[in-house]
């Protein structure tokens, strides 16, 4: 973290016509633009297989840009700016010839810009061609400077353990381990990295961050659309794959990671694999019990109808593609014995947020009897992480009056009335450390693998076991009941906001400290 930008830098999107270009990283290096953020000489070619006159190309990107930009449309002239460095390039991944050009065109402007460039070379590409891209670029020599050239690898990070050591085994033969960034865009997301601050930089929080006073903790990634246009691939995945091995797990390693002794990216990594590595194993009996997976059928959402999963394009009309999947795990380390962490995520839910819920225990001993305070529950810190961003602590207070009256409340920390400037997007954030060579909010190769090492009992277990009864939850719902189930035993609900009419006790900017 805060490493220093280049003065220079070539940037290669592989797929650099697909959607993630159009969507994501095109919008994302603009913005990063127009903050002052990019290198003082910089230039992005898009690699596509078919031609396209660099005037479409170009529109095309701006189209993404005005759609899906946090800061709306482009103006004229920064977009003018920007553009005259953005290039198409007609390539076919495959083959030899691409990457002879392509170094032709890096050569020539380390050679205008008289410095050898970082590199950045970012694979927004299918899976098959990770392989023949890694090998060309390695035959030609164009990512050979270890210190300045970097690969960025989206997920899916393989599907299985099996496939993403071997994905890992192939990058590490061609690259070294510290230019390879594997991207997990929620380590890019703002509240995700105030949780280290949020942590780490506070006594208060980390001296009750134990298994003496917390009760249980939950993390749930809530999605309220559907997979949409995305059923082939998701077909492949589903929610274990999609979303617990790599966004939920990484939220609980930051959840429940020690204290680094630096926020250098080796010292951090090194902290979140020993949770993915203290994690209990599951068993086909915990599978069974604590493992719950679900499937949308049709109905209706924002009162428009929403088809079955089964029956979305691209997807089998008798698939046990799980969409839904809530689950109960342990680490089994000195800080967490016997602390449960409830994990749930799913599609076409009744509403979207990312929400940590940590809930303390009781207080040891019951002062106040039930005519004083009959509202009993515990204390609870609600990390909000999207859309809304903000932090609450419920705890309780004494209600004015003349009779003894305790009641819960809440304090608020938010972003929207804290801070008037504007949230960056993860992919925007991801991007500047990948220029600046900072790795610590990327997954090392050893942090991919153990994660996936949690998961894969479960999809052992799946495999072997008849189709599920699917569907088993209407959209709009949080679920199949039994995930309810699972949060019943803990004798509390699934948390998402603190409930509407508790009094609120904000920090408004201006009771913030200079
Ligand atoms: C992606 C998954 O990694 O994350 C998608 O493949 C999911 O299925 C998305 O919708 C959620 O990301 P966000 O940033 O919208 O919460």
């Amino acid at each position: 973290m805060n490493h220093k930008n280049p003065s220079s830098a070539n940037i290669v999107i592989f797929g650099g016509k697909g959607d993630l270009a159009w969507r994501k990283l095109i919008p994302a290096f603009f913005n990063l633009y127009t903050g002052g953020f990019l290198p003082k000489q910089f230039s992005i070619y898009g690699v596509h297989y078919e031609k396209m006159p660099e005037k479409d190309y170009r529109a095309y990107m701006l189209e993404g840009v005005n759609n899906f930009s946090r800061n709306g449309k482009a103006s004229r002239q920064q977009w003018k700016e920007f553009s005259s460095r953005l290039f198409f390039f007609e390539g076919d991944f495959t083959i030899t010839d691409t990457y002879r050009r392509l170094g032709a065109v890096l050569d020539q402007n380390d050679k205008t810009w008289k410095e050898r460039a970082v590199r950045l070379f970012y694979y927004s590409v299918a899976p098959r061609f990770i392989e023949p891209i890694s090998i060309l670029l390695a035959e030609h020599g164009l990512a050979a400077d270890v210190d300045m050239d970097r690969i960025v690898v989206e997920k899916p990070f393989g599907n299985s353990l099996k496939t993403a050591r071997e994905l890992n085994q192939l990058l590490t033969a061609h690259f070294s381990e510290r230019q390879i960034f594997r991207i997990d865009h929620y380590l890019g997301k703002e509240t995700v990295q105030n949780m280290m601050a949020f942590r780490f930089a506070n006594i208060v929080y980390e001296s009750v961050w134990n298994n003496n006073y917390i009760d249980h903790v939950q993390i749930t990634v809530a999605e309220h659309i559907g997979v949409g246009g995305r059923g082939g691939y998701y077909e492949q995945a589903g929610a274990l794959r999609d979303m617990i091995q790599n966004h939920l797990l990484q939220l609980l390693c930051i959840t429940a990671m020690e204290p680094p002794v630096s926020i250098e990216a080796e010292d951090v990594r090194n902290k979140k694999v020993d949770v993915l590595k203290a994690i209990r194993p599951l068993n086909k009996k915990t599978i069974a019990k604590e493992v719950i997976r679900g499937q949308y059928g049709e109905g209706r959402l924002d009162g428009k109808s929403q088809a079955a999963y089964r029956k979305e394009k691209n997807v089998d009309p008798k698939s046990s593609t799980e969409t839904f999947v809530a689950m109960k795990l342990f680490i089994d380390n000195w800080r967490w014995k016997n602390v449960p962490f409830y994990l749930r995520t799913g599609k076409a839910l009744a509403k979207t947020a990312s929400v940590i819920v940590i809930q303390f225990k009781q207080v040891p001993h019951r002062l106040f009897g039930p005519s004083v305070m009959n509202d009993i529950r515990p204390n609870q810190l609600i990390i909000s992480l999207q859309p809304e961003m903000e932090t609450s602590l419920l705890f309780h207070a004494k209600e004015p009056g003349v009779e003894l009256k305790i009641k819960p409340v809440e304090m608020d920390f938010t972003y929207k009335e804290s801070y008037e400037v504007p949230v960056p997007e993860a992919y925007e954030t991801l991007l500047l450390e990948v220029l600046q060579g900072d790795a610590t909010l990327f997954m090392r190769a050893d942090q991919v693998e153990e994660a996936w090492k949690v998961v894969t009992p479960i999809m052992e277990t799946w495999s072997k076991q008849p189709a599920p009864r699917f569907p088993n939850y209407k959209p709009g719902s949080w679920g199949p009941k039994a995930a309810q189930a699972l949060i019943d035993e803990q004798g509390c609900d699934w948390t998402l906001l603190p409930e509407n009419g508790l009094r609120k006790i904000q920090m408004k900017k201006s009771k913030l400290l200079a």
